[in-house]
């Protein structure tokens, strides 16, 4: 057989070729994944909401260095550290517990105050168990982990500021009230409660009325009755901001009487409250196809699609309250139908992201994320 002299260069541009072939098939699936099309998909979203929920919150380990009896079942915690991340009012933490349970609480010292953060926990003696725990475990000198501060409240400028607290809601808006204070903006509080002896801080927040008594407002229900929000609106100066946190029966009345109130009245809420049911009352498995990952996840009837994508593709995907008011778990959408049932995205923000720990497909569809 004759030998052919070119053979070994032939079998290089040969084995050349077929590795250049396999290098630009492997590139090509990255760039028809990518939502950024012509460019190549990246290990994380470059811009836009899912970003900013992909960004882990920074972890801290705290000391608690002073427990108060702030009021009838409620403690105050002071909660120490080094090199603490700054923070303005309306800003929460992420609390986890020593049984790895999260919650949120509100930041409710001072901005001004570093290395040390304080929260308020009232005790819910029907609730899931969280504050139990903390009201349990947590006393001086335990060690627990925290995640943040996040804002999802943040106080937004403005000439003119109303303030409507219930119970446990003051803490997100202490600091506000104080900053508004400092800064020689107008204010005035309607701070609610089921007794005196119920409501934390009370005693500072009457201290802040100071010769502007009828700024505040404390309305103790044993003794007072029921807060009459109509009257506070209706004297509130026109285009001010409402800034309201307390019960959801509180919050949906202020929302209420929104449209007869002054003209040009913001409302900002904060809502730690579960997520709206199902409107049939009923849950359809659905699919999430995972456009970076290259996966698609089925999520069953009984599951969250931050679980189903968690337990089948993304372990270490972040998360937290699971109940759709912190925001952890917002991703970006890039197709399909959502069933949103958080309190928290506004409009804007539904229209390409959603909260994964509670919203689903609309009817068993098909939804798309950048992930
Ligand atoms: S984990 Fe908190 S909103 Fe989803």
């Amino acid at each position: 057989m004759p030998r052919i002299p070119y053979a070994p260069r032939i079998r290089t541009v040969l084995v050349v070729t077929a590795a250049a072939l396999a290098a630009r098939r492997a590139l090509r699936g990255r760039i028809k994944g990518s939502p950024l099309w012509p460019l190549p998909a990246l290990d994380h979203p470059i811009s836009g909401r899912g970003r900013e929920a992909q960004a882990p919150a920074r972890t801290h380990r705290l000391t608690v260095t002073e427990r108060v009896a702030e009021a009838t079942g409620v403690i105050r915690l002071r909660l120490e550290g080094a090199d603490l991340p700054d923070w303005e009012p309306g800003a929460h933490l992420d609390l986890v517990l020593p049984s790895g349970t999260v919650r949120q609480y509100s930041l409710c010292g001072s901005p001004a105050t570093p290395g040390s953060y304080t929260i308020a926990v009232r005790l819910i003696e029907d609730g899931r168990g969280g504050s139990q725990e903390a009201h349990e475990l947590l006393h001086e000198g335990t060690e627990v982990t925290v995640r943040g501060p996040r804002n999802r409240f943040p106080l937004h400028d403005s000439h003119a500021y109303v303030f409507i607290a219930g119970g446990i809601g003051i803490t997100p808006i202490l600091p506000m009230v104080r900053q508004a204070e400092r800064e020689g903006i107008p204010w005035r509080l309607l701070y609610g409660g089921r007794s005196r002896a119920s409501m934390p801080f009370l005693a500072e927040v009457e201290k802040l009325a100071g010769a502007g008594a009828d700024r505040v407002t404390v309305v103790a229900e044993d003794e007072d009755g029921r807060p009459d929000l109509a009257a506070l609106l209706a004297g509130a100066p026109p285009h001010a901001a409402v800034y309201c946190c307390g019960p959801e029966p509180l919050m949906d009345a202020v929302a209420a009487l929104l449209p007869d109130a002054p003209e040009g009245l913001t409302l900002h809420t904060e809502r730690f409250a579960p997520a709206t049911p199902s409107p049939t009352g009923e849950n359809a498995p659905f699919e999430v196809e995972l456009r970076r990952t290259g996966r698609t996840v089925t999520v069953p009837a009984d599951t969250s699609a931050l679980r189903a994508i968690r337990d089948q593709a993304l372990p270490d995907l972040p998360y937290s309250c699971e109940q759709g008011f912190c925001g952890t778990c917002q991703q970006r959408l890039l197709a399909g139908e959502v069933e949103h049932r958080d309190e928290l995205l506004t409009d804007a923000e539904r229209d390409d992201s959603l909260l994964i720990c509670v919203s689903r497909a609309r009817e068993g569809g098909r939804l798309v994320l950048d992930l």
